[in-house]
């Protein structure tokens, strides 16, 4: 064999794996905390989150993006792929000590990425279960853990229900949180991290902020440089206006980090909300219709984008196809195997479809036409998508309005009232009435029809909803120290 003909062969056999050698993506999911469509920069002017803006600009805005309405379930749809109505976990969150959480009879995303070779880091909020320790992060996939298994708790001193103490560095409590601001503390630990990482091993961060939920707290720094145009009357506004300001500013000194390692060319950074923001504490989903906790678009429809800049073939547009929160288990995944399709493990009852072929070339018709936004069967209500047709059984939930945010100055002129009420059925054009004023289900019956048809066949694989109640056996002040902790189920 001539040595040129032999390079040509050992080439032909180099070069497939010579894609995949080239090392996997790192993967860095950035997830805020009840954060509204137009409590974003690149949806409202009003808000100050230029790091967001830029990254979602010259990245790929997801327009689309849909996840539940609430905490909990959200979160389980994008760990395991799956809809909540299929786990369990359709109503409502998960409440301190119940015994509830995010079903282990199948591997979840970090377990799958971690088995590829990855490290594994979740930093922030949990909400995901941690009535025994097979629940909780470190025994989930995740090398290290660093935040609070609970929610709704203060930012400063990390107490929260019961005033029991919920903070941890891994599974021991850590203290040390106590007086620090958590948007803070969570950059910081993200930073360390990533410069801590060994670079020849492919890395999933999952960061998950405290902010922006409730209760409302910031320094006053972040309000007064930023947020002095939102009117002093709505303090709430002005309160969670800061809170996305300092968030904004940890988004840049995560991202710099990932820079200054050289690490940003080759990562695959995702930015999203759990839900839509609750317009009684400051959040706005505006025009979008309705809150938090509701089927309306401002409850489940996300701020959200990809940046990616040296892997996808296509930046700088907006990414109209529909995504549900639980495609990023198999978009993930097919990210990290990109070439090589043995390393695909994944359960194959999952709801999720891979939007990455679609992402990497920017291209359309993307893979899915339809999703389920709910099917609760304790409130009785449920609604699904089907290409543009929205589908709602039974009241979607309050507020279901529009509100806008104070700092816009037509806001009150705007302000329109619910024009139909609320019939057994409703449906919306979301492509022609993306604020879902009008139901059509009189002048498109046969549209109605069929999505009924649909909706009562997805209804047949509901599980119920778990919703245990307290379990006295958790109660942190009586068994275990004043601190929330596993150990009770
Ligand atoms: C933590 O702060 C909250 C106010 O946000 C307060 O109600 C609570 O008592 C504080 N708890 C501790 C242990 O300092
Ligand atoms: C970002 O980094 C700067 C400079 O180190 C620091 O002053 C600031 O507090 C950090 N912001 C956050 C939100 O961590
Ligand atoms: C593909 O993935 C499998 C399973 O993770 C692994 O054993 C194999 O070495 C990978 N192949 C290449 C070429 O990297
Ligand atoms: C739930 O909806 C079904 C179907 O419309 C209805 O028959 C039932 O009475 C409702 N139950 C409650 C508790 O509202
Ligand atoms: C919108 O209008 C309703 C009904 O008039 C009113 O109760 C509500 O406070 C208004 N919301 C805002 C944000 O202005
Ligand atoms: C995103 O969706 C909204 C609501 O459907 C629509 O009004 C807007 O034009 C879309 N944005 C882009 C850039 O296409």
């Amino acid at each position: 064999m001539s040595s040129r003909c032999f390079l040509s062969v050992l080439l032909l056999f180099l070069l497939p794996t010579l894609g995949v050698l080239s090392s996997p993506p790192n993967i860095v999911v950035i997830l805020a905390d009840d954060l509204g469509w137009a409590d974003v920069g690149w949806n409202n002017p009003g808000i100050h989150t230029p790091t967001l803006d830029r990254m979602a600009r010259e990245g790929v805005i997801l327009n689309q993006s849909y996840v539940q309405s609430t905490c909990s379930p959200s979160r389980a749809a994008f760990m395991s792929g799956r809809y909540p109505y299929h786990m369990g976990m359709q109503h409502r969150v998960i409440m301190a000590g119940w015994k509830q959480y995010l079903p282990d009879d199948q591997p979840i995303l970090p377990e799958v990425l971690h088995k590829m070779g990855y490290a594994t880091h979740a930093i922030g909020k949990w909400h995901l279960g941690y009535c025994a320790w097979r629940y909780t992060p470190t025994y989930r996939g995740f090398q290290s853990f660093y935040g609070f298994y609970e929610a709704l708790e203060d930012y400063y001193n990390h107490t929260g229900h019961q005033d029991a103490y919920d903070f941890r560095d891994n599974d021991q409590v850590d203290r040390t949180a106590i007086g620090h601001y958590s948007t803070h503390l969570f950059a910081n630990r993200a930073t360390r991290i990533i410069n801590e990482h060994d670079v020849t091993q492919p890395l999933f961060l999952y960061l998950s902020f405290q902010a922006v939920h409730g209760p409302l707290q910031v320094p006053q720094w972040y309000v007064d440089t930023y947020c002095s145009h939102v009117p002093a009357s709505d303090s709430k506004r002005r309160l969670k206006c800061g809170m996305i300001a300092a968030m904004d500013e940890a988004v840049a000194n995560v991202t710099d980090v990932l820079h200054q390692r050289g690490l940003l060319n080759n990562t695959f950074l995702l930015f999203f909300s759990d839900n839509g923001g609750p317009v009684n504490m400051g959040g706005s989903n505006w025009p979008l219709r309705g809150s938090k906790t509701t089927l309306w678009e401002g409850g489940t429809r996300s701020p959200s984008f990809v940046s990616a800049p040296g892997l996808l073939h296509r930046t700088g547009y907006t990414y109209q196809e529909m995504i549900h929160v639980s495609d990023w288990f198999p978009t993930l995944v097919e990210a990290a195997a990109d070439g090589n399709d043995t390393a695909r493990d994944i359960p194959t009852n999952i709801d999720g479809v891979s939007q990455w072929r679609n992402l990497l070339a920017g291209s359309s018709p993307g893979p899915r036409t339809e999703f389920v936004y709910n099917f609760d069967d304790l409130f009785n209500n449920s609604a699904i998508r089907q290409g543009p047709y929205k589908l709602v059984h039974h009241h979607p939930g309050n507020p279901d309005g529009w509100f806008a945010p104070s700092e816009m100055k037509d806001a009150t002129t705007v302000n329109l009232t619910s024009p139909t009420g609320h019939p057994e059925y409703m449906l919306f054009n979301l492509l022609q009435d993306p604020l879902e004023k009008t139901d059509v289900k009189d002048v498109e019956q046969e549209v109605f029809q069929r999505l009924k048809a649909r909706m009562a066949q997805y209804r047949q694989s509901m599980v119920p909803a778990v919703f245990p109640g307290y379990t006295e056996a958790s109660t942190p002040s009586k068994y275990f120290n004043n601190v929330w902790s596993p150990g009770w189920c």
